[in-house]
């Protein structure tokens, strides 16, 4: 039985995460702390609310105290680092919390967890921090080159990935120094429920039903790896139990994309449900299916995103070979399952897109 201290849990990969962990370990208990900001919403936990065997701590992983209070109080023997900020559009606006969040916050996780197991000794021998990277701290491929493997150098370009590149190292600094038992799970673009409208999949989907424009950055040719949430669930899930002491390991999706295709394909998808339930038209009378037009009328190309990199892809081979790795859903589950989930949980995406997040997006990304 494990104590599952998760940070981030609130947010979009962690609280899949927890649903996850839950299912397949109910006797674990899961203590989830997240600052809720304004990618952290308890909605996304209301599923395991009534579970016994999780707790939730509202507070910011800068409060080293209260930590290792937590670390001491329940026990934790597993600490899985989520928290972060995480969208690379907001890093470019301003760099600063990123900077408080990714890099300050993952090392005063470290030095709680370093105090409490390693200098009180309260678990010197079995515990396990494993931290969740991606993989953009590898910086940007060109068409032909090999996906990042461990051994790609790191090479991170927008005050984002800088930001994870830099807890990265601080992760396996305290194993190197001080003997903490770490892991890290470098993965590629995740989707799925309770994904956050600002990043790409879920703004083209809920921008559909709105019949609102569709930004494609710069020319749209841009690839991304993507991988279906819960196969990154499992991913970390086998990492933590099979995964080496100091090691990283890529989780990828073999399943790379053009922006301008996917966004394609989802207005394509978005139309075919439209044209097979009557009912979708009277639910979102704007989206452009509902007037019998097609959704990819709304595709706008927008001015390119600084320093945009051109294409992630991950070679999860290691992983494979080392863990037992490989994504379960395939893309065209994936992106069905996702479709219903937003379609099912309009309540859902309709209260995290305020006004001031629209306004955001509009100050920041106008037609080109
Ligand atoms: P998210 O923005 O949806 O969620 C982040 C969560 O962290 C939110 O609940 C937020 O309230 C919380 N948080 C932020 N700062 C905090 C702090 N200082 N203390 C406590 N909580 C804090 O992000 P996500 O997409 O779920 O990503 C989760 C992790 O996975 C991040 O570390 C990210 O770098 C990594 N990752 C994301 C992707 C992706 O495609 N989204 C891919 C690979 C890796
Ligand atoms: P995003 O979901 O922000 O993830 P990341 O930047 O971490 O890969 O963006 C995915 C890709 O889609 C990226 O190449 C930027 C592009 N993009 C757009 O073209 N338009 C948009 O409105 C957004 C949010 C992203």
């Amino acid at each position: 039985m494990s104590r599952l201290l998760v940070t981030g849990g609130a947010g979009f990969i962690g609280s899949n995460f927890v649903h996850y962990w839950l299912d397949q370990y109910p006797d674990d208990l899961v203590v989830v702390v997240d600052a809720l900001t304004y990618a952290g919403n308890l909605e996304n936990l209301a599923q395991v609310q009534s579970n016994p065997n999780y707790r939730f701590e509202h507070c910011d992983i800068n409060e080293t105290e209260k930590m290792q209070t937590l670390l001491r109080d329940e026990a934790i023997d597993v600490i899985v680092n989520f928290a972060a900020e995480s969208h690379v559009d907001r890093s470019i606006e301003g760099p600063d919390a990123f900077i408080t969040a990714n890099i300050l916050g993952t090392h005063s996780l470290l030095k709680a967890a370093r105090q409490v197991w390693l200098i009180e000794g309260a678990n010197p021998d079995n515990h396990r921090f494993h931290h969740v990277s991606t993989d953009e701290v590898y910086g940007s491929l060109e068409s032909e080159e090999p996906a990042f493997s461990e051994q790609t150098a790191y090479a991170p370009n927008s005050p984002y990935s800088a930001s994870k590149a830099a807890s990265d190292f601080l992760v396996r600094a305290y194993h190197h120094t001080y003997g903490m038992d770490v892991t890290t799970s470098n993965c590629s673009n995740n989707y799925g429920p309770y994904h956050f409208p600002e990043k790409l999949i879920p703004l083209v989907i809920t921008n559909i039903l709105h019949g609102k424009a569709l930004p494609i950055y710069g020319d749209g040719k841009n690839i991304r790896d993507w991988l279906y949430v819960e196969d990154h669930a499992r991913g970390i899930d086998l990492t933590i139990k099979k995964g080496r002491a100091g090691e990283t390991y890529n989780i990828g999706g073999w399943n790379e994309w053009t922006n301008i295709d996917i966004v394609k394909l989802v207005c394509q998808l978005m139309d075919k449900r439209f044209a097979s339930d009557e009912l979708l038209s009277k639910r979102f009378p704007e989206c452009p299916a509902a007037a019998g037009l097609q959704s990819e009328t709304l595709i706008e190309f927008v001015r390119d995103r600084a320093g945009h990199d051109f294409r992630y892809a991950i070679d999860a081979s290691y992983s494979n070979r080392e863990l037992g790795y490989e994504p379960k859903v395939t893309f065209e589950e994936g992106i069905e399952k996702t479709l219903d989930w937003y379609l099912s949980n309009e309540s859902w995406w309709r209260a995290v897109m305020d006004g001031s997040y629209q306004a955001w997006i509009e100050t920041n990304y106008k037609a080109a």
